[in-house]
């Protein structure tokens, strides 16, 4: 048995041993986070992918943080901190599915969210992320958009390009989707002083009420720019943890108490440490044409992003 420290300890001289970059998205644990080479958000995660010079990626996250590692990083052995550990919503939609509505809606430019599968993206005209959604449908040339799978970040970017017309299906994430305006008139009325920051995967009467909106990085940044003393978090609860970590004199606050994301937390310190001694995690393998297909909207949405 190992204290935290003795395995943190451990994972930090294998990975330099075995020459291993971990990634973490913001979403994983504190104790996951201090022995992360980068901690980030699914935008600075698949930059940093590409860049590492390491040969092997350990992505702490979920299934398609890992699938678009290896997309974009064929040579590198990519691993996935926990097998189990997918996203809900980026299943959401079958292929079959996504080529019916590309057959009813021809002139459409098909826009993915990047918590998509890699057969899906195989798809599509360009993936964003929430840190770069707004900006590449804004450059985008076309003036009508299919946006799958999230409606509510779908529709935060449709509210500040009126200019465009959008399709959207139904569904989003089902931990964010659960905040509702309730919560949002409690948390205000016992924290009347803070201000409220969200992420785009909220309901639209959720984040109509936010004083910031953004990705998982979006909203740390705001914190750390912000003079405010006092913050109410709409996001995945871990998010919460970690601003407390990095200012303690700060007060943040969850908005909702039911804001946990179990695919995220299926990682844990000791499922890192057996990943790089081999006996966990799995190792994300892609058909070289399935690749190649969901690299172009990859890659597409890194040149729109710029
Ligand atoms: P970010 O794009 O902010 O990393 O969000 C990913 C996600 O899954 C949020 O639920
Ligand atoms: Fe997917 Fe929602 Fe979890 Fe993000 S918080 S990984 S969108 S289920």
């Amino acid at each position: 048995m190992f204290t935290t420290r003795e395995l943190q300890d451990k994972i930090l001289k294998l990975k330099k041993e075995k020459d291993v970059c971990i990634l973490a998205h913001a979403y994983q644990s504190h104790d996951i986070l201090e022995v992360a080479d980068y901690v980030g958000d699914s935008y600075g995660l698949s930059e940093l992918a590409q860049k590492a010079p390491q040969k092997t990626l350990l992505m702490c996250g979920v299934r398609f943080m890992a699938e678009t590692a290896k997309i974009l990083s064929p040579e590198k052995t990519v691993l996935l901190s926990h097998p189990q550990a997918g996203c809900p919503m980026a299943e959401l939609l079958s292929v079959e599915e996504l080529r019916e509505l590309k057959k009813q809606n021809p002139d459409h430019t098909v826009v993915a969210y990047i918590n998509t599968t890699a057969e899906l993206k195989g798809e599509c005209d360009v993936c964003v992320t929430s840190a770069s959604a707004l900006q590449i449908v804004k450059n985008l040339p076309s003036e009508k958009v299919l946006f799958i799978p999230d409606p509510n970040l779908g529709q935060w970017v449709k509210n500040q390009v009126p200019e465009k017309s959008f399709r959207f299906i139904e569904g989003g994430c089902p931990i964010h989707t659960k905040i509702t305006a309730e919560e949002v008139q409690e948390a205000k009325a016992l924290h009347p002083k803070a201000l409220l920051l969200v992420h785009p995967e909220c309901r639209p009467e959720v984040t109509a009420a936010a004083d910031y909106a953004g990705s998982t990085t979006g909203i740390l940044k705001y914190v750390k720019n912000s003079p405010a003393e006092e913050f109410i978090i709409g996001t995945e609860n871990s998010i919460v943890q970690h601003l407390q970590f990095d200012y303690p004199e700060k007060k943040f606050y969850p908005l909702s108490k039911t804001c946990i994301c179990n695919d995220m937390k299926l990682t844990t310190l000791t499922e890192v440490y057996n990943c790089l001694l081999g006996r966990g995690g799995e190792e994300i393998l892609l058909p070289e044409t399935l690749r190649k297909n969901a690299q172009r909207a990859i890659d597409a949405m890194l040149e729109y992003g710029k």
